[in-house]
Parts: C-alpha cells; sequence; structure tokens
C-alpha cells in the first residue's frame, strides 16, 4: 500500500517509482492519493508493464478516509505486507515567527499525521499478520540543518525540518515498539531529487532556461557525487528495506542522498 503514489507528471515522483519497483518485484500494488487521477496514472504504469495496481482517493491527512482506504486494500487483496508513507512536502516557508499557525499545522498534517495515521490503521493488520514492513520518506533536512539558513539566506522552512525530525523520531519509536512482532520500521532520507515539485517550482518560477539550468547545477553542486538523484534511487532502497534481503534491518534511517548529509553544510 502506497500513501501518496500517485504520479503527477512533470518527473516521476516517489511515491510513483516506488508503487511501480514494488509491482516488478511482484507486489499487487494499492496506490493512495488525493487526487484520483494521478493514482489510476501510476496503476495505468503498473498495468502496462503487466502488473496489477488498485487506485484508491483518500485525503491521508483524514483518519476515516485512511482507514476506508485500508479496508479497501483488505477486501481486494485481504493482506498488507507493505506500507510506504510518502506523502510530504515542504511548500510553507518561514521561520517560527513568520509562519502562520495555520500553515504550521498544515504542514505537520502533510508531513507527519499522514504517516502517523497509514501506520495506526495498517499496524493492527500486520500484527494479525505476524508480519510486515513499513517504509516512511523522510528528509535531509530533518538532520542536516542548513547554515545558509541560519544566516539568513536561501529557503528556510522550519516547519519541515520539525515535522520531518518528528518523522525520524516515530519511525524509531514505532520501530523498537513492534521489532517483536514481525514487523519492520524503517525511513528512507532524502536528498535533492529532481521529482514533481521540484520541476513544478522551477518552471513555474518565470525565469528563462538559463536560470532553471543554473538551479539544478546549484543543487549538483553541493551534493558530494555531484548530481541530483531521481525518484528511482528513492525506490531502489524501498524495495530493499521491503525485501527479505533486509529481514535483520529495523530502525534505519537510511540516507539517500549521493553523500550530502555527511558532508559540511554549503
Ligand atoms: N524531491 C525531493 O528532493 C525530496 C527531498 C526530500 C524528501 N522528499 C520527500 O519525498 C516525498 C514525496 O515527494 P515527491 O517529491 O515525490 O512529491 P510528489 O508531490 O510527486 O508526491 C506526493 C504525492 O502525495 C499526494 N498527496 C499529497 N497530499 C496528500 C494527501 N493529503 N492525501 C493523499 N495524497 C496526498 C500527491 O498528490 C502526490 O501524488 C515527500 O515526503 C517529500 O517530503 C522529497
Amino acid at each position: 500500500m502506497v500513501m501518496g503514489g500517485g504520479a503527477r507528471g512533470l518527473a516521476v515522483g516517489n511515491g510513483e517509482a516506488c508503487a511501480i519497483a514494488y509491482a516488478r518485484e511482484g507486489a499487487r500494488v494499492a496506490v493512495v492519493d488525493y487526487n484520483p487521477e494521478f493514482a489510476e496514472a501510476t496503476c495505468a504504469l503498473i498495468a502496462k508493464e503487466g502488473g496489477e495496481a488498485i487506485a484508491i482517493r483518500a485525503d491521508c491527512t483524514k483518519s476515516a478516509e485512511v482507514l476506508a482506504a485500508v479496508e479497501r486494500v483488505m477486501e481486494q487483496y485481504g493482506r498488507i505486507d507493505i506500507l510506504l508513507n510518502n506523502i510530504g512536502g515542504g511548500s510553507l516557508a518561514g521561520d517560527v515567527v513568520e509562519i502562520s499557525e495555520e500553515d504550521w499545522d498544515r504542514e505537520f498534517d502533510l508531513n507527519l499525521r499522514t504517516a502517523f495515521l497509514g501506520m495506526k490503521h495498517v499496524i493492527p493488520i500486520m500484527e494479525a499478520q505476524g508480519s510486515g514492513t513499513i517504509t516512511n520518506i523522510t528528509s535531509v533536512m530533518s538532520s542536516r540543518l542548513l547554515q545558509r539558513a541560519q544566516r539568513g539566506e536561501g529557503y528556510v522552512n522550519m516547519a519541515y525540518v520539525s515535522a520531518k525530525a518528528a518523522l525520524d523520531a516515530l519511525t524509531r519509536a514505532v520501530a523498537l515498539y513492534e521489532a517483536g512482532k514481525g514487523i519492520r520500521v524503517n525511513g528512507i532520507r532524502l536528498g535533492y531529487l529532481k521529482t514533481p515539485p521540484i520541476v513544478h517550482i522551477v518552471e513555474n518560477a518565470g525565469v528563462d532556461e538559463e536560470i532553471k539550468a543554473q538551479y539544478y547545477a546549484g543543487r549538483a553542486k553541493s551534493v558530494p557525487m555531484g548530481a541530483q538523484g531521481d525518484a528511482w534511487n528513492t525506490a531502489g532502497a524501498a524495495v530493499f528495506l521491503a525485501s527479505d534481503e533486509a529481514s535483520y534491518i529495523t530502525g534505519v534511517i537510511l540516507a539517500v542522498d549521493g553523500g550530502l548529509e555527511i558532508a559540511a553544510p554549503a
């Protein structure tokens, strides 16, 4: 079950790539997204490759809608072995003085509450099965505070940083609690990837091609491996963490970031 697995176009999204990659490994996939067209688009890509997937519309900030989605998956497949909590984003800029209380809550709902609700409603099923794996998508911003932001330069989003750090802590806490029940819980801490929201921001910034190229080059330059990643990097880690090859791994926040986290902040 992939929460936030829709295909938005512009570039391949993290949830979309993970859903496709799980299907390529033989999983029957449920793509949950608040935009039904995005969810259907991912399912169509999976079906085109001969895989099996169902699209479910749900606003995953709402408990009743997540529960209904989980019930729909159980009705269709009868079990849930993998949960990917992918919903999130850092759209609301500002430090603690600037950001409104409503925007703060909205950012936490998107990045933390969706994962909380996914785990809340899926874990009882996995506990009954005696097995399952959960992967939460987090960000390098949860651990690597940018000195540029500290100096008042660049992009500051304290709600996003805090919500993703809370998601890291929640991931480890749930992993510990579920460790004796056959359920593994891990996180994937992403660096700079070229996914739909990033492309959307760049394409709608009203700047010419040279400035766009400079922006992407700047992102790539700050990564020790010298390049931005993409959603298929996320999918590779997600398939591994859900696989039997990772059967002794729980409570890990795996960085998929080209070395960004270990580098000195720019
Ligand atoms: N792209 C990056 O550089 C980057 C870096 C670090 C972390 N991340 C994380 O990766 C994750 C996915 O990001 P992406 O870049 O692939 O974005 P994306 O926008 O392509 O994917 C998010 C999906 O979630 C869906 N969604 C949003 N709100 C929802 C809701 N309330 N209920 C149900 N579905 C909802 C969207 O429709 C979309 O299909 C996020 O958690 C983000 O914080 C991305």
